[in-house]
């Protein structure tokens, strides 16, 4: 007879163990314990993988073999395509997109290398996918569709043809194991995502697999799903923007640092190349309390236009907004314009954004904010065709950034004329620029501006 004890995993940390408790044992988390069967060991295919191999003639085994998908974007992220045996996971909040993204991937694949892609959908019908595939123009003989919630049923589909890759949307909607509770759970999670990874890895093919996201943003399921594929993407937007964001969290296969952006239009998602104008309107109309600057995201830099409003206070306690920066982060800056540049801030409510829904954690933004902030309260606009690029101290001084020559050359390509940066830059040319300003402090920095005497 078989020896089943029951087990419980933690849906936060991934800890597994035999007593059920209210909060985990090592992760802290309250009410995240479920019962959980643990997978079979599989035999005797292991042995020969475990052979011990010195580093060196491990470096001969040749690159892995990629398919591109022939999206750009999606490619560049990926690390140069999708990479045959491995397994990607793609994560977004619900109707951002994650679906419309991996059609349009699936159908390009099957149209540029003339080979079979197997779609399979636990969540929508045959003729919803063709229906949408059809409105994406990405309809074609070799895209194939799998619909229904039964794993088993689905992959079977993959011994039919030489499928060349295959997606699976989405990994909570599958059942993969009568035994294991619904689909979505965790075991049925954990199950349905070793089976593709073990199908891509036997078929070497590429496969991806699209999970939906919890409301603080983590893929819902065991955290060991992440750790189990190979490659994590984040897919997101904001609600009120067509413009959407591709990162890699974690990438076996190349860096995390490339950003890929998409906008949502009637046609599906469109790959955008010229990122930099997103985020800056190129209007050179000088409005007091706007700044730009350069932000890098990932290895992207991005013309951030940075706007800030002063307006006198009514409330005894004055406000403080911020939309696109941390508002703590806010907050300190503007009292670093105060008590460094004198520019009294208690009697305005302050408010701060980020033109077109970026969210900038890059802290060379500090210096455009805190000019954005100074200039807002003198009401006198900033020098036109400036960008600002500096971290801010608490004492007022300005840090270099990194990778300043990148953001001076994005800078020079984009039209500005003076580049404000921190006087410890150590910079070989102007970079096409017709002024660089060196500027130890703050209050230096803004003599430029003439926002301060
Ligand atoms: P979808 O890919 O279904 O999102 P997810 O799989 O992440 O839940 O995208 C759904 C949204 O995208 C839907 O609200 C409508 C919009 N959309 C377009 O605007 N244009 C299109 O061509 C398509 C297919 C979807
Ligand atoms: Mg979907």
């Amino acid at each position: 007879m078989k020896n089943i004890s029951v087990k419980y995993i933690c849906s936060e940390c991934g800890n597994i163990t035999t007593t059920k408790t209210g909060r985990c044992t090592v992760c802290g988390s309250w009410g995240t314990l479920e019962e959980f069967n643990e997978p079979q060991k599989s035999t005797g295919s292991n042995k020969k993988s475990s052979s011990q191999k010195n580093i060196i003639s491990a470096l001969n085994v040749k690159a892995p073999s990629r398919i591109l998908t022939g999206i750009e974007e999606f490619d560049r992220v990926l690390g140069g395509g999708l990479v045959a045996g491995a397994v990607v996971l793609i994560g977004g909040q619900p109707g951002i997109g994650k679906s419309t993204l991996l059609l349009q991937a699936a159908g390009s694949v099957a149209k540029n290398l003339n080979q079979p892609v197997l779609y399979i959908s636990g969540e929508e019908s045959e003729n919803q996918v063709a229906l949408r595939a059809a409105r994406l123009k990405i309809a074609c003989e070799n895209l194939f569709l799998s619909c229904g919630q039964n794993l088993n049923d689905a992959v079977e589909n993959l011994d039919d043809k030489n499928f060349v890759f295959f997606v699976l949307d989405s990994v909570q909607a599958m059942n993969c194991d009568d035994d294991s509770g619904w689909p979505g759970s965790i075991n049925q999670v954990r199950a349905t995502a070793q089976k593709i990874i073990d199908i891509a890895r036997d078929k070497n093919i590429p496969a991806v697999i699209i999970g939906h996201i919890t409301k603080d943003g983590k893929i819902a399921g065991p955290m060991l799903l992440e750790h189990m594929v190979d490659t994590v993407l984040n897919f997101s937007g904001e609600g009120y923007s067509s413009y959407r964001m591709l990162r890699a969290v974690k990438n076996r296969y190349g860096s995390t640092e490339e950003l890929g952006i998409f906008e949502m239009n009637e046609n599906g998602l469109s790959p955008v190349i010229d990122k930099s104008g997103l985020y800056w309107n190129r209007d050179d109309a000088a409005v007091p309390g706007v700044a730009m600057t350069i932000a890098l995201e990932g290895n992207t830099p991005l013309a951030v236009e940075i706007q800030t409003l002063a307006a006198r206070t009514v409330f005894q306690y004055p406000r403080r907004t911020s939309r696109g920066i941390e508002l703590n982060r806010f907050q300190l800056l503007t009292a670093v314009v105060e008590r460094r540049c004198n520019i009294p801030v208690n009697n305005h409510d302050l408010y701060i954004n980020i033109a077109g829904g970026l969210h900038v954690q890059d802290p060379s933004a500090d210096l455009a904010s805190c000019a954005a902030i100074a200039s807002a309260l003198k009401n006198i606009p900033l020098t036109s065709g400036t960008c600002w690029l500096g971290e801010v101290g608490l004492a007022g001084e300005i840090r270099p950034v990194t990778r300043i020559e990148l953001r001076l050359k994005e800078a020079a390509r984009l039209g500005f004329n003076n580049a404000v940066i921190s006087s410890k830059e150590d910079l070989k040319s102007n970079h096409g620029l017709k002024n660089i300003i060196q500027a130890k402090n703050l209050s230096e920095a803004l003599k430029f501006a003439s926002v301060k005497k």
